[in-house]
């Protein structure tokens, strides 16, 4: 055997080597993904409604206590229609609780992710929040700081709402969404 031969032969060992220790992580991902899915039985019965989940009206509520700190907005409403686009998406987003929009080019949309036991209202607080680096006057935020969520919850077009949380899949996350309807 040549000695350019064995080199060969070396760096195809080393390839496979490389690939079949890859090959193992691979379906090392089964078994896990599989304890996932067996646990969702128990998540399901987990993230039956608690009494602390907040209802739509609370919901509202919260949204509209922001809204009459500012003259002239109309208070906001529960649409259902908005809120089955919320747990649609929020139900996609399981899988992964990536912190990604839907995209929709219907409706306004804050997201948050978070775990354990946060909230809808606790994610709507954390938008709120944004309010100290907003100036109404000028319309502009603190530099580098975000508003985007806050200006969302006080616009003048976002009146129909619907929010959805769910339980991801992994880690114990929380994704969270409400969308925003313009008026008729
Ligand atoms: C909710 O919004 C949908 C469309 O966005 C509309 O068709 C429906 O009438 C609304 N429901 C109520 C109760 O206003």
């Amino acid at each position: 055997m040549g000695f350019s031969r064995k080199i060969a032969l070396v760096l195809v060992l080393c390839m496979a080597i490389l690939h079949f220790s890859h090959e193992d992580e691979q379906p090392g991902n089964q078994p896990e993904e599989y304890s996932i899915n067996a646990h969702s039985g128990i998540r399901r019965v987990l993230s039956a409604p608690r009494s602390t989940d907040p209802s739509p009206q609370d919901i509202v509520d919260a949204h509209n206590k922001v809204r009459k700190e500012i003259p002239g907005l109309e208070p906001m409403v529960w649409n259902t229609t908005v809120a089955k686009f919320a747990k649609e998406y929020a139900n996609e987003r399981k899988k992964d609780c990536a912190l990604e929009h839907s995209n929709t080019p219907l409706y306004g949309e804050n997201i948050a992710t978070g775990a354990g036991a946060m909230t809808i209202l606790d994610a709507i607080n954390m938008w709120v929040s944004e309010k100290a680096d907003y100036n109404y006057e000028t319309d502009s935020c603190a530099p580098g700081k975000v508003c985007g969520h806050y200006t969302q919850i006080i616009g003048k077009t976002s009146i129909r709402l619907g929010c959805a949380l769910s339980h991801c899949l992994k880690n114990d996350g929380i994704f969270i969404t409400c969308n925003y309807a313009q008026p008729f």
